[in-house]
């Protein structure tokens, strides 16, 4: 089996030196692999980076992410995911994909921020203005570059991680009223045409942990203020979960919350 942790919306900021590395120094014993679905910062700045590579580099395990829609608001993706490579050897995903070899089995796992647009009976489209033709235009590029990464991966287990959710089930909790802004059901169509096996997804802070696309494939939120714990652990195989939906083994202690602000004009 493959021990995957995932956590996502640690929103750590300039101050956050040293508040999760306590939970997570014995990971190496409990998982395979660190995948990071996005919001490692608040503000997407370098120093803020800095702090994610302290917090996640070197744990003797193998670390992948997507950014966050938090981790672009300085315009500094670049940066960001330069010192996230370089000062905490931090793999970001944006479009591709890694296959890596755990316990006889290779893991692929493929990566895109995601966006918003919604989902069906309740999604934008690519009509009218201009700037909707963009918002709608940027969410189908994302989705079709997810799919394209995750088809390419030759695997035995295949991961979606995403920052944007790919189906509303995961998003209950959050008002209504958000949920285009959340996901987009686009990205569970990459996920349901692809043979892929688990979606991570997290920027849902009031969703749920538990969904799955309309095609059968899991789907869990990992946003930590979801999840409640430094990380969680899903065991996963060429045949799925070791039996039923009892995949979540075991979580991380010593953390709870951590997660962004909300209101203002900072979204999830
Ligand atoms: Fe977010
Ligand atoms: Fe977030």
């Amino acid at each position: 089996m493959i021990r995957v942790a995932a956590v996502g919306d640690v929103h750590l900021g300039a101050d956050a030196r040293g508040r999760l590395r306590p939970a997570l120094e014995h990971l190496p014993d409990r998982a395979d692999v660190l995948v990071l679905a996005g919001d490692l910062t608040r503000h997407g700045t370098a120093e803020e980076a800095a702090i994610v590579a302290r917090e996640f580099g070197d744990l003797g395990l193998p670390v992948l992410a997507v950014l966050g829609n938090h981790d672009h608001h300085a315009d500094a993706v670049a940066e960001v995911t330069r010192v996230l490579r370089d000062e905490g050897g931090i793999r970001v995903l944006e479009g591709d994909g890694v296959v890596l070899p755990v316990n006889g089995l290779r893991l692929g796992v493929a990566g895109v921020k995601g966006f918003g647009g919604g989902f069906e009976g309740r999604c934008a489209s690519a009509f009218g203005e201009p700037e909707m033709k963009a918002f709608v235009g940027h969410t189908l590029d994302i989705a079709d570059t997810l799919r394209a990464a995750l088809a390419a991966l030759d695997c035995d287990v295949r991961i979606a991680l995403t920052h944007y959710a790919p189906v509303p089930d995961t998003l209950h909790g959050e008002p209504p009223e958000i949920y285009p802004f959340l996901g987009a059901y686009q990205l569970g169509e990459a996920v349901d045409a692809t043979g892929t096996d688990l979606a991570l997804h997290g920027h849902a802070h009031l969703g749920c942990e538990h969904g799955v696309t309309p095609g059968g494939v899991r789907v869990r939120n990992v946003a930590q203020p979801v999840i409640r714990a430094a990380y969680t652990v899903y065991q996963l195989g060429p045949d799925g979960p070791p039996h039923g939906d009892g995949e979540r083994q075991e979580t991380g202690a010593g953390l709870t919350g951590g997660g962004g602000p909300r209101g203002g004009e900072e979204r999830p």
